[in-house]
């Protein structure tokens, strides 16, 4: 006989029982999210929560025929409860998205007070679940689900995380694209926050350290503000979606990956990290090892070059305030 660790670790079906909420589920990245996750087959019930169209997008959903239930709630019948309760797994791509023109600093008004109440609502129905939040500004939006969860009595900050995925998967893209090489071969490590100059790139620890001033100053340009091409090119209709989808659903499947004991699961993401809290920088991104109750290990940032340590040194001034901004609001509007 397996001795009970590893039967859960090899069994298709005790460890893969998982039941994954999406709020938000109808929305641009909602849809696609929630299709990837019904492709999951980790998953084995999955809840879709929107103000509008959650079933419909949710019946739509349950006809492929993956082994996962499907349900679909709205805000009537006490919906967000039910999509809630005793979920492993929750992800919060709920809010407005950009316009051309706006920084993700701009969706903070009426974002924060969505991404409060959601929080209050998971604190409540799945005290234990692990929150990923997608919703702008990530920098601020999971300080603000953080003071939610303290104020609830539920935090445990193992168990929350700010997807910055979308920086990793374009870091791949994009260097692939200036090296010319298979962008599946290019793993960037992305530390700091998830806005502008918050996001760094570490290239010096790929493959390609040597790239000419030029060539990696466009480089770290792109990948910081690579979310305005999409914009730009959707000209008013939102931000990335599909992109963000993929990104989104392969933070979630890491996360489930290490609930269910799976070992050397690593991303990048941002949470509460001892990293620069001396520096009062409460929460920070960098390679965290996922494991069954949540985080396992904050890694170091390791050798990185003077480039580096220069925008991690900006990255930090403007997280302490993106920071501060979520914790104050929750503060004031409680
Ligand atoms: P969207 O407008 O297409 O969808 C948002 C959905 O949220 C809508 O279906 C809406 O009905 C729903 N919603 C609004 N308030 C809600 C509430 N209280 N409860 C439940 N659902 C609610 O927007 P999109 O493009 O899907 O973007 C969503 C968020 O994700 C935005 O804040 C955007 O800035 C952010 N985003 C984050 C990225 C990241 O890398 N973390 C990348 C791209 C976007």
């Amino acid at each position: 006989m397996f001795p009970k660790s590893s039967v859960r670790q090899f069994s298709s079906s005790a460890a893969s029982a998982y039941k994954v909420t999406v709020l938000g589920a109808a929305g641009g990245i909602g849809q696609p999210l929630s299709l990837l996750m019904k492709l999951n087959h980790k998953v084995t019930n999955l809840a879709l929560y929107d103000l509008r169209l959650g079933k419909g997008v949710a019946t739509d959903i349950s006809h492929i025929p993956t082994n996962s239930t499907v349900e679909g709630y709205g805000p009537e019948d006490d919906g967000l409860a039910k999509a809630l309760k005793d979920a492993d797994v929750v992800l919060i791509p709920a809010g407005v998205p950009r316009k051309p023109g706006m920084t993700r600093d701009d969706l903070f008004n009426t974002n924060a007070s969505i991404v409060r109440d959601l929080a209050k609502a998971a604190a409540v129905n799945a005290p234990k679940a692990a929150l990923l939040i997608i919703s702008n500004p990530v920098n601020s939006t999971v300080p603000i689900v953080s003071e939610v969860l303290k104020e609830k009595g539920v935090y445990n900050p193992k168990k929350l995380f700010g997807v910055t995925t979308l920086d990793v998967l374009r870091s791949s893209r994009f260097l692939s694209q200036v090296v010319g090489t298979d962008p599946t071969t290019e793993t960037v490590t992305v530390v700091g926050g998830h806005s502008g100059v918050t996001i760094v790139p570490l290239l010096s620890q790929t493959k390609h350290k040597d790239l000419p001033k030029e060539k990696y100053d466009a480089l770290v340009h792109r990948i910081q503000f690579g979310g305005d091409e999409v914009v730009q090119a959707k000209n008013g209709a939102g931000s990335a979606t599909l992109s963000m989808a993929q990104a989104g659903a392969r933070m979630a499947g890491s996360v489930l990956k290490g609930l269910a004991g799976e070992t050397d699961i690593t991303e990048p993401t941002y949470i509460d990290s001892p990293l620069f809290k001396s520096e009062g920088v409460d929460f920070f991104s960098s390679r965290v090892t996922l494991g069954p109750e949540g985080v396992k290990e904050v890694h170091p940032l390791g050798t990185i070059s003077t480039a580096e340590e220069e925008m991690i040194k900006v990255a930090k001034e403007t997280l302490i305030k993106n920071i501060k901004k979520g914790v104050d609001f929750v503060k004031a509007n409680p």
